[in-house]
């Protein structure tokens, strides 16, 4: 089943380290000089990716995923798992699973605004549904590579990020962090 509460907890496992890369790297980015890996380079009349796709904020996000999944995995022994009437398929987090869910929600951003670029979008214009599923799809890309991955969890997650996504930035609205609800 897809919209059961086993499948959240189980893509919720998932959901965090990704999380953290992607929503955190724009905060730790008003503290760090951006360094943008294009360099400044064009192809044709457009930046390559732009001056939103940073070195640092690459490094960072992945290091952000790396730093969760570590946090999943000493915490792992002490859940209640066991409270579930069924058996959950948590994925085992380590290191490198950490570095695969971040590195791979950094490179689906990039990945995005390389075609962001060729769409004549500037830096920062939206793309509804790139820009919100670009990082799940690389993280979840990258995550198959070590883990069988269900459909459950590909259809739910991406639910629950856009949801989570048009909530959040209301919410950003509101409190006036944002100029725009969107
Ligand atoms: N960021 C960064 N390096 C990355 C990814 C993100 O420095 N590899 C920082 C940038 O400061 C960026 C912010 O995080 O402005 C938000 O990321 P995102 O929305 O993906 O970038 P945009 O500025 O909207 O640019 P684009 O149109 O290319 O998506
Ligand atoms: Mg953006």
């Amino acid at each position: 089943m897809v919209f059961d509460i086993y499948t959240l907890v189980e893509v919720t496992w998932i959901l965090f380290p990704i999380y953290a890369a992607n929503g955190l790297t724009p905060v730790a980015m008003r503290f760090l000089k951006a360094h943008p890996i294009d360099g400044g380079r064009m192809l044709g009349k457009n930046r390559l990716l732009g001056d939103g796709k940073s070195w640092e904020g690459l490094f960072f996000g992945t290091l952000m995923g790396i730093l969760i999944a570590v946090v999943e995995m000493l915490a792992f022994p002490y859940l209640p798992w066991d409270l579930s009437p069924v058996a959950l398929s948590i994925i085992v987090m380590a290191p490198l699973v950490g570095f695969l869910l971040g590195f791979g929600a950094m490179m689906g951003d990039i990945v995005a605004s390389f075609f962001k670029r060729r769409m004549n979008r500037p830096r920062g214009a939206p793309v509804p549904l790139l820009d919100q599923l670009d990082f799940l799809a690389g993280a979840f890309l990258m995550l198959s590579l070590v883990v069988v991955l269900k459909w459950e969890w590909i259809i739910l997650g991406t639910i629950i990020t856009l949801v989570f996504h048009v909530v959040a930035n209301v919410i950003a609205y509101k409190i006036g962090v944002k100029k725009t609800p969107w």
